[in-house]
C-alpha cells in the first residue's frame, strides 16, 4: 500500500516550545494537549477549519473526527449558524439585561426535552452539571452525591476522580462514584444511607450504550429515596435525539444537562428540567457576567432550528452505521484483533483490547498513523453532518487503510514502539469503562 508522503510539523514544534514557556500544558484542554498525541508527529495547533476538514499550523490537512471535542454537530463554519452569529454581532454581543433570545432558546428546549420545564443557561457543561448538584443540594437538604461517567472540572465531580489533586478532601468525601448497569450495587449505596444522598448524576448512555433497564431502576429507586436523578447529556444531547437519550430511552430524570453541540461551537450550556426544582435557583447562587451573551444563544437557536430541517440525529446515526462497518472490515482485512470499533452509531468508539504499556504503544501507533493519513481522532469517533458526503467517508476509509497496514506492521513486529516517532500518549486517566 502506498504510503502518504511524511507530514511535516517543523511550525508546530516550534511553537509548542514557545507556549510552554507561558502556557502550562500548551493548552486550555487536557485532551488537546501534547499529553493525547504522539510528540513530534503530531499536530498541537490548529490554524482553520471548515466543513469537517481542519489544518495545522504546517499546513497539514485532515478530516477531522475530533470536532474540538464535540461542540461541533453541523460542520465547521456552517454558513446558517455563522450568519446567525454574524447578524447578532451587528445588534451587540452581550447587555445589561436578559434579551428575548433567552426566552425563545428556552422555549425551543422545553418543546424538545422530556424533561425540560424550566432552563437556565451557562457557559460550559460544567457550569450545567455544578448547577444541577446545587440545585439537587437546596431541593433535598442532603449533601451526598452518586456519580457514573464525567461531568466536568469542578470540585465536586474531580475530587472523585485520580486527578484530584487541589480538592479537600472533605469535599472529596461527598461523592462516590457508580457502575453504569450494576442496580444492585446503586440499591446498597442509596440504601445504605437513605437520607444521605441528594443526586445521582449519570451520562444515560455508556460507551457500549444505553441500558433501559438500568435508566428506569434508577427512576424507581431515586424516587423511592427521595433522591434527584441527573442525567448528564452533555455528550449524547442532540446527537443521539434532539430530545437527548432521555427520549430515546423513554425515562424522563429529575434534572438535565446539555451542553457541547448546543450552539455548533459557541460556547453555551444548559441545566434544566422540573420547574419545582428549576425553582430553588431563585435562592441558590448560579449567576455570572456571561450568563445571556447573545452570540451563543443566537446560534444555539440556529443550530436547533438546522438540526431540525435536516433530521440531523439520524444522518449522524447513519454516517456512524457506515463506519462501525467499514473500518471493522478495514481493521479485519489488516489483521488488527487487538484493535476494534464498537459503540453506539451516534458515537463509534474504537478500542485497543491489549494489556498495559502494549495497549498505551498500539494506541499511540494508531493514532500516529491515521494523523499521517490525513485523520485527526482516535478512541471516540465523533461526527458531524458535514461529514455525510460520500467523498469524505470514501476518504475516510481509504485513510483508515493506510493507517491499520502501517499500525498492523508495527505491531506484528517484535518492538512495536519502536516504530513510534515521537513519546507515547500519556493517559489523564479514565472515567468511562470501555
Ligand atoms: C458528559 C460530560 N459532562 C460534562 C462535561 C464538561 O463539559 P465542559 O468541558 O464543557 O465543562 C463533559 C466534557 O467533556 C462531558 O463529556
Amino acid at each position: 500500500m502506498t504510503r502518504p508522503a511524511p507530514k511535516q510539523f517543523n511550525r508546530t514544534q516550534a511553537l509548542y516550545e514557545r507556549a510552554l514557556r507561558t502556557i502550562p500544558l500548551a493548552s486550555q484542554t487536557f485532551s488537546k494537549s501534547a499529553m493525547n498525541f504522539v510528540r513530534g508527529a503530531s499536530p498541537l495547533f490548529m490554524s482553520r477549519a471548515h466543513d469537517c476538514r481542519t489544518w495545522d499550523v504546517d499546513g497539514n490537512e485532515y478530516i477531522d473526527y475530533m470536532l474540538g471535542l464535540m461542540p461541533i454537530i453541523l460542520g465547521y463554519c456552517d454558513p446558517d449558524v455563522d450568519a446567525a452569529i454574524r447578524a447578532q454581532l451587528d445588534r451587540g454581543i452581550i447587555f445589561s439585561l436578559a434579551t428575548e433570545l433567552e426566552v425563545e432558546l428556552a422555549e425551543r428546549l422545553v418543546r424538545m426535552i422530556p424533561c425540560a420545564e424550566m432552563v437556565r443557561f451557562g457557559k460550559n457543561g460544567s457550569d450545567a452539571t455544578s448547577a444541577a448538584v446545587r440545585l439537587a443540594r437546596a431541593h433535598t437538604g442532603r449533601d451526598r452525591v452518586a456519580v457514573c461517567g464525567y461531568h466536568g472540572w469542578h470540585d465536586w465531580y474531580i475530587g472523585s476522580t485520580t486527578r484530584s489533586l487541589g480538592v479537600p478532601a472533605a469535599v472529596r468525601a461527598l461523592t462516590t462514584t457508580f457502575t453504569y448497569g450494576d442496580v444492585e450495587g446503586v440499591e446498597r449505596l442509596l440504601g445504605g444511607d437513605p437520607n444521605g444522598f441528594a443526586a445521582l448524576v449519570l451520562e444515560p448512555v455508556a460507551p457500549n450504550g444505553g441500558d433501559k433497564h438500568f435508566l428506569s431502576a434508577l427512576r424507581s429507586l431515586t424516587e423511592h429515596y427521595g433522591v434527584v436523578l441527573v442525567f448528564d447529556e452533555i455528550v449524547s444531547g442532540f446527537r443521539i435525539d434532539l430530545g437527548g437519550a432521555q427520549k430515546v430511552y423513554g425515562v424522563t430524570p429529575d434534572l438535565a444537562c446539555f451542553g457541547k453541540a448546543m450552539g455548533n461551537g459557541m460556547p453555551i450550556a444548559a441545566v434544566l428540567g422540573r420547574a419545582e426544582i428549576m425553582r430553588h435557583m431563585e435562592d441558590i447562587f448560579f449567576s455570572g457576567t456571561f450568563g445571556g451573551e447573545a452570540l451563543s444563544l443566537a446560534a444555539s437557536i440556529a443550530t436547533i432550528d438546522k438540526l431540525t430541517a435536516l433530521n440531523g440525529p439520524k444522518r449522524i446515526e447513519s454516517v456512524g452505521t457506515f463506519l462501525l462497518r467499514e473500518i471493522a472490515a478495514v481493521l479485519q482485512q489488516a489483521g488488527l484483533p487487538e484493535i476494534s470499533i464498537g459503540g453506539m452509531p451516534w458515537h463509534p468508539i474504537v478500542k485497543v483490547t491489549a494489556e498495559g504499556a502494549r495497549a498505551m504503544t498500539i494506541t499511540s501507533l494508531l493514532r500516529q498513523e491515521l494523523i499521517a493519513s490525513g485523520i485527526l481522532g482516535g478512541g471516540g469517533i465523533n461526527i458531524c453532518i458535514a461529514h455525510d458526503e460520500p467523498a469524505i467517508l470514501e476518504t475516510t476509509i481509504a485513510r483508515w487503510k493506510q493507517a491499520a497496514s502501517a499500525v498492523c506492521e508495527a505491531v506484528r513486529s517484535p518492538d512495536p514502539a519502536k516504530y513510534l516517532r515521537g513519546d507515547p500518549i500519556r493517559p489523564v486517566f479514565q472515567v468511562r469503562a470501555q
